[in-house]
């Protein structure tokens, strides 16, 4: 989808798609250790310069028990946090319903504890940027149902590309936290409790 509208690409995985020319850099990098996500951002300046959009996809699980939330070792407890709350231009983070909905029975402790960071601090920089009379642009994008509610596993990644384009246009008056429905765009809902 970027690479259409003319971007040079640089993607991050842990298994890295191991493709490299003039408009696509793949790097091999574990987003758990946060100090992998400065070595992306120096290779990607090194190559390119100052990126000027970034969306930030990775999240990680060590599922929980809803009974006993926080039988959860220091360890995993840090990876999965990690992984969430690390990153001009326009930043998009890849969310889900957490931040407003603990969802206490899915065992989502860890992940929603990410969530939840990433979320303030995406709000907390688009406050800051809005201060500055900045021209950045930061969001949490959270795929709905029709009906707002959590998609959980039925997540689309095409429906995220659309929705990204059209946050990158910048047409649509589009708050921070930015719950979306496939084909649809940005669609406000009431909070989920
Ligand atoms: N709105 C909703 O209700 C909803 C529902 C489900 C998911 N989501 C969100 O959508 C996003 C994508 O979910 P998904 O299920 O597609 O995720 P995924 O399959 O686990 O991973 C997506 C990509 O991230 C990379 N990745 C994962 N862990 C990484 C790590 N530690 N370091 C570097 N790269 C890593 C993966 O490649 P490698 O495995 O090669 O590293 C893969 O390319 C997540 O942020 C998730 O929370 C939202």
């Amino acid at each position: 989808m970027l690479q259409g509208k003319g971007y040079r690409v640089a993607s991050v995985s842990r298994s890295g798609a191991q493709i490299n020319d003039q408009n696509t850099l793949s790097l091999t990098y574990d987003l758990s250790t946060p100090t992998n996500v400065s070595a992306v951002f120096k290779k990607v300046r090194d190559a390119w310069g100052e990126p000027s959009m970034i969306v930030y996809n990775g999240a990680a699980l060590h599922p929980t028990n809803y009974k006993t939330p926080f039988d959860v070792s220091l360890e995993h407890f840090e990876q999965d946090l990690a992984i969430s709350s690390s990153a001009t231009g326009t930043f998009v983070f890849v969310g889900n319903c957490l931040n407003e909905a603990p969802l206490a029975d899915k065992g989502l402790l860890t992940l929603g504890t990410g969530k939840s960071a990433a979320a303030f601090l995406v709000s907390s920089a688009a406050n800051a940027a809005a201060a500055n009379e900045k021209d950045s642009r930061f969001y949490y994008i959270d795929q709905r149902t029709e009906q707002g509610d959590p998609m959980l596993k039925g997540v689309d990644g095409a429906a995220h590309a659309e929705f990204i384009e059209e946050l990158i246009d910048g047409k649509a008056n589009v708050p921070a936290l930015a719950t979306f429905v496939k084909d649809q765009g940005y669609k406000s809902f009431p909070r989920l409790t």
